[in-house]
């Protein structure tokens, strides 16, 4: 696969990932050129952010659609269209169809605010994770960049980046803290993993 890959973002919020993710690529980090961002949501203000950057973007929503089948015909065809090599998951809060990570096999990442395998799994995200780690009394928290298989924050991981968990921790200090590193990590994991698929 030639350099840059192309890469399709998929989000569901805010964005601040993608934004890391942009940032990296504008700097030279990155081996990549963003040119899709697929967003589950049409009021996600990551959406102004690929605006902001002429990023082609696309609100994926399954009901908007007659039948599932039909919805993940489209999310591939759109795929295609814009020739994707690489997805990265950045805050998206919906499973990819199946069909995509079978045909994406190895190159579909995501991020999680937490260090796998602790913390996985269905309904585990965004505060959720956080008031679980509080709640534990966890000292230690962190970020993985990981593979994305059929399973819930299952896939190989490429990548964690530690933070300390304080005693006056509230959710929202914790995650701030967390995002950092997983604005650092994320970039640094994908442009491993983009040059280590070099055929
Ligand atoms: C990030 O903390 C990301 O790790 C988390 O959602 C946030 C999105 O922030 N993802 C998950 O919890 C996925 N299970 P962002 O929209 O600002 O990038």
């Amino acid at each position: 696969m030639s350099l840059p890959v192309k890469l399709a973002v998929f989000i569901s919020g805010s964005g601040t990932n993608l934004q890391a993710l942009i940032d990296a690529v504008k700097a030279g980090k990155l081996s990549a050129r963003i040119t899709l961002v697929v967003s589950s949501r049409d009021d996600a203000f990551g959406l102004e952010r690929a605006k902001k950057e002429k990023i082609d973007t696309f609100v994926f929503r399954v009901k908007d659609f007659p039948t599932p089948d039909k919805a993940e015909n489209h999310l591939t065809t759109i795929l295609d269209k814009y020739q994707i090599d690489y997805i990265a998951l950045a805050g998206y809060m919906k499973m990819v169809p199946a069909r995509v990570i079978e045909k994406y096999r190895s190159r579909v990442t995501n991020i999680h605010p937490a260090l796998l395998p602790n913390y996985g799994g269905k309904g585990m995200y965004g505060h959720f994770v956080h008031e679980a780690v509080l709640a534990a009394g966890d000292r230690e928290s962190g970020a993985t960049v990981h593979l994305v298989d059929e399973i819930y924050d299952h896939g190989n991981i490429l990548l964690q980046g530690k933070v300390p968990v304080y005693a006056n921790d509230t959710p929202d200090t914790l995650a701030e803290r967390v995002l950092q590193v997983e604005h650092q990590i994320y970039p640094e994991a994908l442009e491993k993993l983009i040059r280590g698929n070099i055929n």
